[in-house]
């Protein structure tokens, strides 16, 4: 949450008296002076005080494996949606999910109510590491892999990013990859693949950042992130 905003609804404070708080250096982060009041924070991660006053967050943060058939959306008329597979109890107002998956693409999706946290990690210059495994219905081949490394180009003259391709097993009829990306455009796993004359038939988003997918985590399954992995995404609050 930004800091003004927790400021603003925990201590009632006018635009005034807050510019006046971090004037007289009366808002400390873990101890340190804060003057930042556009800084991302959550108790769970930071020590908040406020005129000797401690201030507490309630953000939630999901780490769903998303299952093949729902959609990441918040609302869809036809299909189930990922904020669906949520308990009602675990809802929130705001929450929701953070970058976007293919309804047929399965695995690890991370759900919050903090806006800011789930903008800054989607932000390009950040290059959140994605990786994914996929079954491809052709050879995949290490003049891919190079190509892949290189930076692929999509037939209208988009370079992407070099990325890390990894064959686990290959035949002429079927292959299976893991590949890391450090960039999110649309489709794009299948697009790259698509560049190189292949199509992949299955997808699944396996990390994410410092994240990763649980394999005891079920299709469907969702549980909040724990400290240590809440703790690795801090570097990600500004
Ligand atoms: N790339 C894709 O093509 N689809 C996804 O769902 C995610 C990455």
């Amino acid at each position: 949450m930004r800091l003004d905003k927790l400021i603003e609804t925990r201590l009632q404070t006018t635009r005034k008296e807050m510019k006046r708080l971090f004037l007289m250096k009366r808002v400390r982060i873990d101890d340190i002076v804060e003057m930042n009041p556009q800084r991302n924070v959550d108790s769970q991660l930071h020590q908040i005080v406020v005129d000797g006053q401690q201030l507490f967050t309630e953000h939630v943060y999901y780490l769903l494996n998303k299952p093949r058939g729902a959609v990441t959306a918040k609302q869809d008329a036809r299909c189930q949606t990922v904020l669906e597979l949520i308990e009602e109890a675990d809802r929130r107002k705001e929450l929701y999910p953070v970058g976007r998956l293919d309804r047929d693409t399965t695995g690890l999706l991370l759900l919050t109510d903090n806006g800011q946290l789930g903008y800054d990690l989607l932000q390009p210059k950040q290059k959140v590491h994605k990786t994914y495994r996929a079954i491809v219905k052709e050879e995949v081949t290490q003049q891919d892999v190079a190509a892949f490394a290189d930076g692929i180009v999509f037939h209208w003259g988009i370079v992407c990013q070099p990325a890390d391709l990894k064959i686990i097993s290959t035949s002429p009829t079927a292959s299976e990859v893991e590949l890391t990306i450090q960039e999110g455009k649309f489709h794009q796993v299948k697009k790259m693949f698509l560049a190189c004359g292949k199509k992949v038939v299955e997808l699944e988003r396996l990390s994410m950042g410092p994240l990763r997918l649980p394999p005891e985590l079920a299709a469907g399954a969702y549980r909040s992130l724990t400290q240590s992995e809440l703790q690795q995404l801090k570097k990600y609050f500004r």
